[in-house]
């Protein structure tokens, strides 16, 4: 297994669509393992494969405090959302030291392949539910200071970009 470098926003390729998952072979089975380690390395709940750059529908997820229950979705589906949303203190890998508030649907359905490519439905609330909806969001090419009010993000754009600049000197 191996760490894989994470993308911090802003950069771009946070921003690319990933697309589905043609098959759960070895190289899907590898990248899990890297991601998992470079989770867990992060200390992070959540990441998803856009994030290491590698735009394809993949997810990984352990929101367990003995870190020892990983979710794996690939190719996630929200298949229902409650119309109760709930607003949430979020934190990103690729936005590290940023906390802001989200709305999210309170509770989710999701439809996604496991690790053995078994089709598997997952029903989650609390943290599990921000969890996947954030996580999905990648996928799509969106970051969670997205939400945030135009002023907020081009100051975390700001801080960001002097973080960068500091840690290349
Ligand atoms: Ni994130």
């Amino acid at each position: 297994m191996a760490l894989i470098p994470i993308l911090l926003y802003p950069d771009p390729r946070l921003h690319k669509v990933a697309k589905p998952v043609q098959a759960v072979d070895a190289r899907i089975h590898r990248l899990i393992d890297d991601m998992l380690e470079t989770m867990y390395d992060a200390n992070g709940i959540g990441l998803a494969a856009s994030q290491v750059d590698v735009h394809e529908r993949l997810v990984v997820i352990d929101i367990s405090q003995e870190r020892d229950q990983p979710l794996v979705l690939i190719n996630p589906e929200i298949v229902w959302a409650s119309e109760e949303m709930h607003l949430n203190e979020e934190g990103c890998l690729s936005v590290p030291g940023i906390y802001d508030g989200v709305e999210r649907a309170s509770a989710i359905k999701a439809s996604a392949l496991d690790r053995s490519g078994q089709r598997r439905t997952i029903e989650a609330d609390g943290v599990l539910a921000v969890c996947i909806q954030h996580e999905m969001d990648h996928l799509l090419g969106k970051v969670f200071v997205q939400y945030l009010s135009p002023l907020k993000r081009n100051r975390i754009k700001t801080k960001m970009l002097k973080l960068a600049r500091e840690e290349s000197r």
